[in-house]
């Protein structure tokens, strides 16, 4: 049995991501967030951007080069009792892959809109993660200090595009150079950033209860049209919408909407307390032993991401595990479910951007980066006691293919083995060619900037100038019995067989044309775009 101890840590714990569209202020809310929780006492220490001091949640010199966040980086915090877990996910595109595994690995989402841009591509392909998991998901309206979308405008956009209902919990008092702050629709208050009638310049947020909206106290603060703008809207949102249902939020069929500002740091206290009040504790995992409550009182976890070289000072690997059940601790013993053997989680870090510290103990909800000599790899499960192998992370089909070769020949072995690091944390998948073995692989990516990064890497973690040699694929399938098992027999058509690195089959063919070719070719056979990793049991 757990002890009320670590019951009551594991209910306390709050772990989330947000999901945005490059530029929608991610890395600034994230700042603002941690200044709340007082992990920095200034905010303003973490800038992502050149010119600015160098991103603390940044943890490569290429990322800072170029001003944008491919790592990702848990940070955590305590707020009002609670300790919150955010999972700061990459923004570049080329990078979606690790920001859907880090999805896997979170409870609820905040998607971040813009409010002039409205719903955009990334947000939405996210979206569509989240949904898929049937994840809660808060809606956070931000640069309302910049002129936007009339707030039902943007309203309608999400639900329609999204296919989601939204339930505004606060409303934009004017936008733009307009902006006077908001209205809580549920605490019945007026927030202000800005009053018509007194300095607060100084003083914001002025906080003002209000019993109604036809109060005098408006007038007070604000200007005429405002107040009529705001009212109209509000009274038919208030006359449309009944009392908020937290369930239907916690089944990912509403979604919470708040008008704010990050980088005027306005509101974002108001999110918080709403989150802090909503966001769901750690929730049962399905696995293939059934859901695993987190109370369960053995612990177990998955890797959703793998990091090596995080300090290129010592050649380190990181494992990083999503803790669904039990409490961890320093050194502890767990069954290891792809190996089938015992391994000792050492050493342990929980991260703060760059700073690490060692954990003794952590709870479901937790993340924890383990240091790994190779024995993980993303996806894995581990446990103590009763078996349990939590659902795979999906694998996403590569369109960008390449060779590698070295200058220095006598590096080759070298080559071989930044690749299969690489290759291990997820961030490039590999094909081998039966005919030439394992030494010389196809390498595949999602995105463009993964091959940027891969040179860059190679060249920065192991000393390799290397080229890159692209090749004609663009698609990538794994032939399928109709049962599920990998093909064996031989296929119909022209085309050459790889395997990948769990020794399944994979076709590579150059245009989505072919593929339908040979899907009529082979009848029969299922053509997968991604493949769940092949575990023993
Ligand atoms: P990202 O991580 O999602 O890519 O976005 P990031 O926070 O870097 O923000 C992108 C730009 O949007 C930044 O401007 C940032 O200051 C601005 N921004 C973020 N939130 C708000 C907001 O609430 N209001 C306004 N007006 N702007 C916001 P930048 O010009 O790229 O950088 P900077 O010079 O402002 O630092």
């Amino acid at each position: 049995m757990l002890d009320n101890n670590v019951k009551a840590e594991i209910m306390r714990r709050r772990t989330f991501a947000i999901i945005s569209h490059p530029d929608a202020g991610k890395t600034t809310l994230t700042e603002k967030l941690i200044y709340h929780g007082g992990v920095i006492r200034e905010a303003g220490e973490v800038r992502g951007k050149e010119g600015v001091k160098a991103a603390r949640s940044d943890w490569m010199a290429l990322e800072q080069q170029r001003g944008i966040s491919i790592t990702s980086s848990v940070l955590q915090f305590d707020y009002q009792g609670l300790r919150v877990n955010l999972l700061d996910t990459p923004g570049h595109k080329d990078f979606s892959e690790d920001t859907y595994r880090t999805l896997m690995a979170a409870d609820s989402a905040v998607m971040l809109i813009d409010v002039a841009k409205g719903v955009e591509d990334r947000t939405k392909k996210l979206y569509e993660v989240c949904r898929y998991r049937k994840m809660p998901i808060f809606t956070f309206v931000n640069k309302c200090d910049r002129e936007g979308k009339a707030p039902l405008e943007l309203i309608d956009e999400i639900e329609t595009t999204l296919q989601m209902n939204c339930y505004p919990i606060s409303w934009p008092l004017g936008l733009g150079g307009l902006f006077h702050g908001i209205y809580h629709r549920l605490k019945k208050q007026i927030i202000l950033i800005h009053s018509e009638k007194q300095d607060i310049s100084e003083s914001w947020p002025l906080i003002i209860p209000v019993d109604s909206l036809d109060s005098p106290v408006w007038a007070e603060h604000l200007h005429r049209e405002i107040i009529d703008q705001a009212k109209e809207e509000i009274a038919l949102v208030d006359g449309t919408l009944g009392e908020l249902s937290h369930e239907k939020f916690l089944k990912g069929e509403l979604s919470p909407v708040h008008f704010a500002s990050a980088k005027q740091n306005f509101a974002v206290d108001t999110f918080l307390d709403f989150f802090t009040e909503f966001a769901p504790p750690p929730l049962a995992r399905p696995s293939r032993n059934g859901m695993v409550e987190p109370l369960d009182d053995n612990f177990s976890g998955f890797v959703f991401k793998i990091q090596a070289n995080m300090d290129p000072k010592h050649r380190d690997r990181v494992a990083f595990i999503r803790i669904c059940s039990g409490k961890f601790e320093r050194g502890m013993k767990v069954q290891h479910s792809r190996h089938e053997k015992e391994v000792r989680l050492a050493f342990s870090n929980q991260f703060i951007a760059q700073d690490r510290e060692t954990v003794d103990h952590a709870y479901a909800g937790d993340i924890v980066g383990v240091n790994d000599t190779g024995n993980f790899q993303i996806g894995d499960s581990i446990y103590t006691n009763k078996l349990k192998i939590f659902d795979d992370i999906p694998k996403f089909p590569p369109e960008l293919f390449a060779k590698l070769s070295v200058t220095d020949a006598m590096k080759r072995k070298k080559l071989q083995k930044g690749i299969d690091h690489l290759s291990e944390e997820g961030m490039i998948q590999l094909f081998i060619d039966p005919i030439i073995g394992a030494q010389d692989p196809v390498i595949g990516v999602v995105g463009e900037l993964q091959f940027e990064v891969l040179q860059y890497r190679l060249k920065d973690e192991y000393g390799l100038d290397v080229r890159i040699n692209r090749l004609p694929f663009s698609v990538a399938r794994w032939p399928r019995e109709q049962d599920g098992s990998a093909v064996t027999k031989p296929l119909n058509g022209n085309f050459q067989i790889f395997r990948d690195l769990n020794d399944q089959p994979v076709i590579l063919l150059e245009k989505e044309w072919d593929l339908n070719w040979v899907k009529k070719e082979n009848p029969d056979i299922e053509f997968a775009a991604s493949i769940l990793k092949v575990q023993k049991k």
